[in-house]
């Protein structure tokens, strides 16, 4: 069979320019509902009720590790629970920055990845103070501070979950990271009063 026979091009006149070409389609912004929060704020709360139902069913072990040049256990959890505090406090800083709140460094192009690593840092070096805490002591109440701090403990897990969802989710509210950002913040800040803060006011600063 012989091959179809090549039709010729059309003349060029013939072609739409690209001023008749029709505008490219733009995808309609989807509406920033708060709708879009329902899961990551759910998966938060589940986070910090596991968190909490952990602590408070499991037997406290009461196990403790201590590391060379501390003076015990303690303070190893509590000189990590301050650093997690000050590198909370650059992460707040460069948001305040980069939301325009502070009129310093506004086009610094190391402003972002500060902001990202301080928090990274941040939530990883809680995470051994917090182990230890759920595994060896669990979900206390025997005075209010001690219940304050184990509530804000979860709470500052669930929010950190719920502001990673934020963050990697289309379509949620501008408010959405600002709000969640600052609960985790408010977390972490409470967790440090409730616990470095104390100890520190307590039995003096020591390590
Ligand atoms: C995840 C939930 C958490 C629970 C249920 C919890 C619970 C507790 C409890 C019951 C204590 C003993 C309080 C006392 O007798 O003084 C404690 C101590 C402490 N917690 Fe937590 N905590 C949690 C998370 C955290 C986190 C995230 C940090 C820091 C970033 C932290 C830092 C500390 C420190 C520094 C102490 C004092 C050292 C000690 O007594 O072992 N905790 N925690």
């Amino acid at each position: 069979m012989s091959a179809p026979m090549e039709q010729p091009l059309p003349a060029t006149d013939s072609w739409p320019t690209p001023a008749k070409l029709p505008p490219p389609a733009v995808e309609p912004a989807s509406p920033k509902t708060a709708a879009a929060l329902i899961v990551p704020v759910l998966a938060g709360c589940l986070a910090a009720g596991a968190l909490g139902a952990y602590g408070k069913l499991h037997e406290p072990t009461g196990i403790a590790v201590n590391v060379a040049g501390f003076s015990s256990p303690q303070t190893v959890k509590v000189w990590l629970a301050t650093l997690a505090f000050l590198l909370a406090l650059v992460q707040l800083f460069t948001a305040l920055v980069m939301y325009g709140k502070l009129p310093v460094f506004r086009d610094a192009s190391w402003l972002g990845g500060v902001h990202r690593w301080s928090g990274r840092a941040a939530f990883i070096v809680s995470i051994p103070v917090a182990l230890h805490c759920l595994y060896a002591l669990g979900f206390a109440d025997y005075d209010t501070r001690v219940l304050v701090h184990s509530l804000l403990g979860c709470f500052f897990y669930g929010a950190f979950a719920t502001k990673m969802l934020v963050l990697a989710k289309k379509g949620v509210p501008n408010w959405a990271l600002p709000v969640f950002g600052g609960l985790v913040f408010t977390g972490l800040s409470g967790l440090f009063v409730t616990s470095a803060l104390w100890f520190f006011t307590t039995f003096g600063v020591k390590f």
